[in-house]
């Protein structure tokens, strides 16, 4: 079989694209440590105090160490728990230092909700019975807005809260 030239160059353009295709996805999807959302950790929705990262004490923000830092919250229609002021009042904002690595652990007590926390790599979907978690390194200082982005019902838009990362 005789190929005409350009059928040559066609030919290998077309499977040089392919597997630039193939590169990309195989690299994309894991660059940076990225990975597909895992619900492998679960937990009883109806009693998520047993999980000693949801303990009422344990809510919020946690400094581990140096710049290293666990956010755990409980979505439930319509608020996001981050524990309490020492005033008693609840936790609306969280200040933590730029180029801190931070855990998220979340979880919900009833529906399925959202947590993104816009303009950041942070977006996770928050179901019942399992526990969502992303780390990431906070690097530009300034205050973004938690937000639930999966319609849960009629307070849907007031959950919500601040991170503020601080120079
Ligand atoms: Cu929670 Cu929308």
């Amino acid at each position: 079989m005789h190929l005409h030239k350009y059928e040559k160059i066609w030919l290998l353009f077309g499977i040089g694209s392919l597997i630039v295709f193939l590169v990309v996805i195989g690299v994309g999807a894991f660059y940076k440590g990225t990975h597909p959302q895992s619900h492998m950790m679960t937990i009883d929705p109806e009693n998520i105090e047993a999980n000693e990262a949801f303990q009422p004490d344990n809510l919020g923000l946690t400094k581990v160490d140096d710049k290293q830092y666990i956010v755990n919250v409980a979505a439930s229609a319509f608020n996001y728990d981050l524990g309490k002021n020492d005033d008693g009042s609840l936790v609306k904002k969280l200040s933590i230092p730029k180029g801190s690595t931070v855990l998220f652990q979340v979880t919900s007590k009833d529906v399925v909700h959202g947590f993104s926390l816009a303009g950041t790599n942070v977006n996770m979907m928050v179901e019942p019975g399992y526990i969502s978690s992303y780390e990431t390194i906070l690097e530009e200082p300034g205050e973004y807005t938690l937000l639930c982005n999966e319609y849960c019902g009629t307070g849907h838009h007031l959950m919500g809260a601040i991170v503020e990362v601080t120079e």
